[in-house]
C-alpha cells in the first residue's frame, strides 16, 4: 500500500520544503491548493495532512481556509505558522491580530518531551516568522512549548490527533526540525516509510499509464536531465507509443548534439533528430535585444517541434520535464493553474498544438530528479551535466549572433568544462560557462600588438537556480583556464571571471 502525506499549501515561501523534507524522511508527499475539496482529499487518502503556514492573517477578509470537516476525518493533521492559527480558529480558539514581527531564531521550551517532541531536548532552536499569536487554544487541546515572545508555541490534542506549531520545523535553521517532522509522520500517524526512488518511478509508472492508456506521447528532449528522466519515465510506462524529438537549434556547444543524440540512442528511446541550425540563425540575424532572441527562438522551437511532430504521429500528451522550482507561483492562492518561468522553453506548445501535458517530475526539485534517474539507470554522465538554457549559446554571446562568435565561444567553453572536470571542480558547481562579449581589447602577442575579443569565464553554486554564489575556483586552476583558451583559441586576447552573486545579477549574462 502507497503512503502520502498531503500538504495544504497557504501560500508559504517554504510549502515546497514540508514535501521535500517529508520525502526526505521516506514518505511520498505533494502539495495542493488550501481549498481542495473534501471529497478530493478523501480519495487520496492520505496518512497525514499539514497545513502550511502562509502571509494571511486569520483576520484578513477572505483570509483561506479549510472545510472544518477536515478535522474530523480522523487522518493527522500539523498546522504549520499560519496553520496552527486557522486550527486554532476554527475550532473555537483565539488568535491575536498583532502588527509586530517575529522573525528569527528563538528558543522553545517544552516539557513534553514525547509524542510531537520525541527525543527533542526540553529547549532548542526554531525560527519564528508570524505576526498574529494565538492567545486561547480550543478545548481539549494543550499547548506544549513557549518562548519568551510567544506564551504558544505549539499546541496538541493527541485525541484528534491534531497538532500546531508556530515556529517552521521544514526550515534548517529550526535545529531538530527534522525529528519533528519524523516524530508526527511516524510516530503520530503511524507511516512505514515506503517512498524511495525506486517506489516513485514504480507509482510514476502506474499513474502515467492510467491518464495515457493506449495514446500517443510526445516529448521534447534537450540533452539535459529534467527532459532526459521524463522521456525514460515515460518510455518504461508506455513503451513505443512514447516518440521524442531533439531539436539542434544550432547553439549547442562543441559537439554536443552529436553526443546528445548518442547518448538516445544508448537509451533506446524513439528519436527523431532534426537539424534546424539554419533556420534559427537566419531568424536571429541582426538582433541583439536578450527577450527578443528569446522569443524567437521560443517560437521557432514551436514551429519546428510541431512540424515534425505532425509529420508522425497523432498525439495526445505532450511529456514535459517541469520541475518544482519551475512552477514558480503558489498554486493556492493564485488558484489551480500553475504559472511556468517565462523562460520556460516549449511554453505555448501545449496549446498550439492541442495537447495535453503529462509531467511526471513537477513535484520534484533537481536533486531528486538525479535520484530518480540513478533508480532508471541513466548513466551518470548525463545526470550530473549543468543545466544548460534552451535558448543556448544565444544568450551567452551578448549582441549579434555571428558564426564566427558562436565558433569562439564553442572553442572556450569547451577548455574551461574540460578543464573543470579535470580539475575535480565540475561536481560541485552549479552551472559553468564562458560568454562572449561584444567588445575587443588591446593585447600583445610576441611582438605584436593585437586588438581581440573577451571571454568571461561564469561559475556558480546553487542548490536550486534561484540564488546562487560565484564558485571559489583555485586560482591555479583560473589561470591555467586563462592561458589555453587565450593560447588555443584564436581571436581571444582577455579572460575575465565574473565575481557576481544572484540576485542582484542573474546567472546567465543576457
Ligand atoms: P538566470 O540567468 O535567470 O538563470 O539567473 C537561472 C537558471 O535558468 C537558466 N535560464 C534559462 N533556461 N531558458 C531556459 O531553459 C531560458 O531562457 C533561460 N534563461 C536562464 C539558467 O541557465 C540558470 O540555470
Amino acid at each position: 500500500m502507497s503512503e502520502n502525506v498531503l500538504v495544504l499549501d497557504f501560500g508559504s515561501q517554504y510549502t515546497q520544503l514540508i514535501a521535500r523534507r517529508v520525502r526526505e524522511l521516506g514518505v511520498y508527499s505533494e502539495i495542493k491548493p488550501f481549498n481542495t475539496s473534501i471529497d478530493e482529499i478523501k480519495e487520496l487518502s492520505p496518512n497525514a495532512i499539514i497545513l502550511s503556514g502562509g502571509p494571511s492573517s486569520v483576520w484578513d477578509e477572505d483570509s483561506p481556509t479549510i472545510d472544518n470537516k477536515v478535522l474530523g476525518l480522523g487522518i493527522p493533521v500539523l498546522g504549520i505558522c499560519y496553520g496552527m492559527q486557522l486550527i486554532v480558529q476554527l475550532l473555537g480558539g483565539k488568535v491575536e491580530k498583532s502588527d509586530k514581527r517575529e522573525y528569527g531564531p528563538a528558543t522553545i521550551n517544552t516539557s513534553k518531551t514525547d509524542d510531537l517532541f520525541s527525543e527533542i531536548p526540553a529547549a532548542t532552536d526554531v525560527w519564528m516568522s508570524h505576526s498574529d499569536k494565538v492567545l486561547e487554544i480550543p478545548d481539549n487541546f494543550i499547548s506544549v512549548a513557549f518562548t519568551d515572545n510567544t506564551p504558544v508555541a505549539a499546541i496538541k490534542c493527541e485525541d484528534l490527533k491534531i497538532y500546531g506549531t508556530q515556529f517552521h520545523p521544514e526550515v534548517a535553521h529550526t535545529l531538530l526540525g527534522k525529528q519533528i517532522l519524523s516524530n508526527f509522520i511516524y510516530r503520530i500517524s503511524g507511516c512505514k516509510g515506503l517512498w524511495n526512488p525506486e517506489s516513485f518511478v514504480e507509482s510514476c509508472i502506474r499513474n502515467i499509464r492510467e491518464t495515457v492508456g493506449d495514446s500517443k506521447v510526445i516529448c521534447a528532449l534537450s540533452g539535459g536531465v529534467d527532459s532526459t528522466v521524463t522521456a525514460v519515465l515515460l518510455k518504461e510506462a508506455i513503451g513505443n507509443n512514447l516518440t521524442c524529438v531533439f531539436v539542434d537549434t544550432g547553439l549547442m556547444r562543441l559537439n554536443e548534439s552529436e553526443e546528445v543524440v548518442k547518448n538516445y540512442k544508448e537509451l533506446e528511446l524513439n528519436l527523431i533528430d532534426v537539424d534546424a541550425g539554419k533556420r534559427f540563425l537566419s531568424k536571429l540575424s541582426g538582433v541583439t535585444d536578450p527577450e527578443e532572441k528569446r522569443k524567437i527562438i521560443g517560437e521557432e522551437f514551436i514551429n519546428v517541434f510541431d512540424e515534425e511532430a505532425h509529420k508522425f504521429s497523432n498525439a495526445e500528451f505532450l511529456a514535459q520535464g517541469t520541475l518544482y522550482p519551475d512552477v514558480i507561483e503558489s498554486v493556492s492562492v493564485k488558484g489551480p493553474s500553475a504559472t511556468i518561468k517565462s523562460h520556460h522553453n516549449v511554453g505555448g506548445l501545449p496549446e498550439k498544438m492541442n495537447l495535453k501535458l503529462v509531467e511526471p517530475l513537477r513535484e520534484l526539485f533537481k536533486d531528486e530528479v538525479r535520484e530518480v534517474g540513478r533508480a532508471l539507470k541513466v548513466s551518470g554522465g548525463l545526470l550530473n551535466r549543468h543545466p544548460f538554457p534552451g535558448p543556448g549559446l544565444a544568450i551567452r554571446i551578448i549582441g549579434e549572433i555571428t558564426e564566427d562568435s558562436l565558433q569562439i565561444l564553442r572553442r572556450a567553453d569547451h577548455i574551461f568544462i574540460e578543464e573543470l572536470k579535470q580539475g575535480g571542480e565540475y561536481d560541485n558547481i552549479w552551472q559553468a560557462f564562458c560568454v562572449f562579449l561584444p567588445i575587443r581589447t588591446v593585447g600583445v602577442m610576441g611582438d605584436e600588438r593585437t586588438y581581440d575579443n573577451v571571454i568571461a569565464l561564469r561559475a556558480v553554486t546553487s542548490v536550486d537556480g534561484m540564488t546562487a554564489s560565484w564558485a571559489r575556483i583555485p586560482p591555479e586552476l583560473l589561470e591555467k583556464i586563462s592561458v589555453r583558451i587565450i593560447n588555443e583559441v584564436k581571436g581571444v586576447n582577455r579572460v575575465v571571471y565574473d565575481i557576481s552573486t544572484k540576485p542582484p545579477s542573474t546567472i546567465e549574462w543576457e
